[in-house]
């Protein structure tokens, strides 16, 4: 999750290209650079940390306000193209040398990229064995040497064929000494917006970034690549053939602008799940049959001698955590033990040198979990932090760290992090599994293949329950209270629904293991509860069509998530939503997209503020 920029026109672009940068700042923060190209030399400026810090080194005053206008460029006469990016880290460690822009051998060619490529070990072994030397350790410099193998005197021909050799998710930029007027962009799978101005054009990863300057635009779409120059764009696809889109203009104010054209952050961000979970994933899974965590930091001989795993985290991050559990007990067949970190660190745990203590934090800065990743530290258990946020407390605190790259997260409500640390928990598994041989091979390679395939599939959700969502949120939105039931893997996703519906609608919620119901909460139920059931595929889902069957008797109305193709459980529904189907322990990273639009169109229709419910704040850091 970075954010890229480009400028081409009359005007110094290195201040347009730091105000750009400073509007995509949340999507990535621990490092950022920009390249200028004038008098047909090439100047870079990178910096680790913050964009101050790419100020401070660029010269700019911290308190010197970005005017747009730029004064003068770092190189002379000031540059009028250039390119400029904000940095998540993905591949290689948050160093200067891994910050982007990057460049060829001959330092003419610079990019920026935002995303993975996927095949950057074969590209590089055949680079390197063709003699181009590497500065970086990171995937993003491939393309860059690619472009420059490719070349002979044309940049959009040169980058159409880097292009076809690259395979993942990414959008880049690229930029050639020869070509003072030309930039040319690329995309699969990740944004990439045109912005076309009068005598200059910009291109980002976001409208955000040069909104301030133009507000007419061109999408990109895959697999395109565009040639952008101070008169306009052209776009070809990968074929060369060209494309004929229209400019369409922009008219979000610059908040909405931020929130991508969705009316809340919190929508932008359940549309953003395919892309945080394929940033989560992607490189840990590099072939089809194994896991690679090589970051986490735990000797094999500790792994293969674990005991025991217990999880610590609050709200979200602690359901995330539940299904954790029944990935690592499923695949791994190590006992978990999962605790709400605010009650662990005031018991007087049984912990010791033989445990794995993980604390799943999205902030990593949530006071409870840190305090009982402290407390599991103290009495010598190894410890493991599950963050979203480089840098914070909890990375700080534990032994190791397994980052989910969900990019930041603006609305209160958690979404796309908790998809991504569902993905994390699933890594997780499948690797204590590989490296204790604690699960067959070919059940791997299954698995695998499974979660490579879920970012597209939690988008195929989207797009095909939201509708139906809004209808069934519409006819319940005045309920009093809802109900929740699940059992085994749903029942955590149950958990999550129901508190993202309480937590944005203020509508009382419950979630139950639907086997209790017969022990009481069945009193609770009439005509006017609406249930929701998770009756994915899994191999107890008998049992839940039955405790279904038990709520329909006593006149609830039942909104069941089920598996595609299955045809039982909308017999024993009133409203049925389907999700694709995948493996019976990865269905819950589906099946709580659902849930997450439920909760989110019933406090919409009731005219509630998603981003920021009452109180309640995004990192909760008091004891
Ligand atoms: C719910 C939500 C919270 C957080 C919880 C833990 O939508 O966002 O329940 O999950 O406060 O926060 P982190 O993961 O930052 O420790």
């Amino acid at each position: 999750m970075c954010g890229i920029v480009g400028y081409v026109g009359g005007r110094p672009c290195r201040d347009l290209l730091i105000a750009g940068l400073e509007k995509l700042e949340y999507r990535g923060y621990d490092s950022a650079g920009i390249s200028l190209l004038a008098d047909g030399q090439v100047e870079t400026v990178r910096a680790v940390g913050n964009l101050a810090n790419l100020r401070a080194a660029i010269g700019l005053d911290a308190d010197q306000p970005v005017s747009g206008e730029g004064a003068v460029a770092v190189a002379m006469p000031p540059a009028t193209i250039g390119l400029g990016h904000t940095r998540w880290a993905t591949h290689g460690r948050v160093t200067e040398e891994n910050a982007h822009p990057h460049g060829d051998c001959t330092e003419r060619i610079h990019i920026v990229l935002n995303g993975i490529v996927e095949n950057h070990t074969e590209l590089r072994r055949e680079l390197v064995d063709a003699g181009h030397a590497f500065t970086s350790e990171t995937d993003a410099e491939i393309v860059a040497h690619m472009i420059e193998k490719h070349y002979e005197g044309d940049l959009t021909e040169a980058v159409r064929s880097a292009f076809a050799e690259l395979r993942g998710h990414y959008a880049f930029v690229a930029m050639h000494a020869e070509h003072p007027n030309t930039l040319v962009a690329a995309r699969q799978e990740c944004p990439l917006i045109v912005g076309i101005g009068q005598g200059e054009t910009f291109v980002a990863s976001a409208i955000p970034a040069f909104l301030a300057q133009t507000r007419n635009v061109l999408g990109l779409k895959n697999a395109e690549i565009v040639t952008v120059t101070p008169d306009g764009a052209r776009i070809v696809d990968v074929d060369g053939t060209p494309v004929d889109r229209e400019i369409e203009e922009v008219t979000w104010d610059e908040e909405a602008a931020e929130k991508g054209g969705y009316p809340t952050f919190m929508l932008k961000e359940i549309h953003e799940q395919p892309a945080a979970v394929a940033e989560t994933i992607t490189d840990r899974l590099p072939g089809s049959d194994h896991v690679d965590l090589s970051e986490v930091d735990l000797s094999p001989e500790f792994v293969r001698d674990l005991r025991r795993i217990v999880i610590v985290a609050c709200g979200t991050s602690y359901h995330a955590g539940l299904i954790g559990r029944y990935a690592i007990e499923q695949w791994a067949r190590i006992p978990v033990e999962m605790d709400i970190a605010s009650e662990y660190r005031y018991r007087e745990p049984v912990v010791g040198p033989d445990d794995l203590v993980i604390g799943i934090t999205q902030s990593g800065e949530t006071a409870d979990t840190l305090a009982a990743m402290r407390l599991a530290r103290e009495r010598g258990a190894r410890v493991m932090a599950v963050t979203n946020i480089m840098g914070s407390q909890a990375t700080r605190d534990a032994d190791t760290v397994l980052y989910t790259r969900a990019g930041l997260e603006m609305g209160v409500a958690a979404t796309k992090t908790f998809t991504a640390q569902t993905a994390a928990m699933y890594l997780l598994g499948l690797w204590l599994a590989q490296s204790r041989n604690a699960w067959p091979q070919e059940k791997m390679t299954e698995v695998i293949a499974e979660l490579k395939s879920i970012p597209s599939k939690i988008g195929t959700t989207i797009e095909s329950v939201e509708e139906r969502v809004r209808a069934i949120a519409r006819s319940h939105q005045d309920r009093p209270f809802f109900l929740y039931l699940g059992r085994n893997i749903g029942l955590p996703v149950c958990l999550e629904g129901a508190l993202k519906m309480k937590e944005i609608s203020y509508i009382p919620t419950d979630a139950y293991a639907a086997g209790e119901m017969k022990h009481g909460p069945i009193a609770l139920l009439d005509e006017s509860t609406p249930v929701v059931c998770v009756a994915t595929n899994s191999p107890i889902l008998d049992k839940m069509l039955s405790n279904m069957a038990e709520v329909r008797a006593r006149g609830a109305d039942v909104i069941a998530i089920a598996t595609e193709g299955n045809a039982q459980v909308a017999e024993v529904a009133d409203q049925t939503l389907h999700v694709p189907a995948t493996d019976w322990v990865v269905q819950p990273i589906l099946a709580v997209v659902p849930l997450q639009l439920l909760a989110y169109h019933v406090a919409r229709l009731n005219g509630l503020n998603v981003d920021q419910p009452r109180n309640l704040a995004k990192t909760v850091t008091v004891e």
